[in-house]
């Protein structure tokens, strides 16, 4: 519950993605059970996925709202969003592991993710899924300006970055398996 206000806090900010931190929450907690983690790990996972862009709150509407790219120095400020969000979560007694689950959802196993570019051996499992969940959740997802990609071509994307070394190999199998077996029971239509 705590979860969702948190979630809707951030979403509200931004109509454009205005369902991206439940979505990644719920995908993030539906991938957890299917891995077989526990219930409880699960139910963390899903606090994790809401709270994830919580750092965003600390960025500037005009760069999160912006049409179009943004420019380089844009970019860079974006970036802060994850290392706010580390720091946010810092501050909730008894809260490292989620903090952590949360806020490394843009490093890559190679160690060219931010905001800390860790590397593979310093992310564990749930961290290595919220990033993948992310990136899913964000490609499948309709904003005012594009539909959502299907399920099987946001697979395909996700493996094409486990293939350059960024995403967990084995964790982009699982998703296509998690969420591909969902996708024929919904009989969503493909793009
Ligand atoms: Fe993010």
């Amino acid at each position: 519950m705590t979860g969702e206000i948190f979630a809707w806090i951030v979403d509200y900010k931004s109509p454009f993605t205005s369902t991206h931190s439940i979505g990644v929450a719920e995908d993030a907690e539906k991938l957890s059970r299917f891995m077989g983690f526990d219930e409880e790990t699960s139910q963390k996972m899903y606090l994790a996925g809401a709270l994830h862009d919580i750092g965003k709150v600390a960025i500037g509407n005009e760069i999160i709202e912006k049409p179009g790219r943004l420019t380089e120095d844009e970019f860079a400020v974006m970036k802060h969003h994850a290392a706010y969000t580390y720091y946010i979560l810092n501050e909730i007694d008894d809260f490292d592991e989620m903090r952590d689950w949360a806020a490394f959802h843009h490093e890559r196993l190679d160690g060219t993710g931010y905001p800390f570019g860790k590397k593979a051996e310093e992310l564990n499992t749930q961290e290595r899924i919220m990033a993948c969940v992310d990136i899913y959740q964000a490609l499948t997802e309709s904003r005012p300006y594009k539909k959502g990609m299907s399920y099987k071509k946001a697979c395909e994307i996700l493996e094409d970055m486990a293939g350059k070394g960024w995403l967990d190999t084995e964790i982009t199998v699982q998703v296509d398996a998690c969420f591909g077996s969902m996708e024929n029971r919904n009989s969503k239509e493909e793009n």
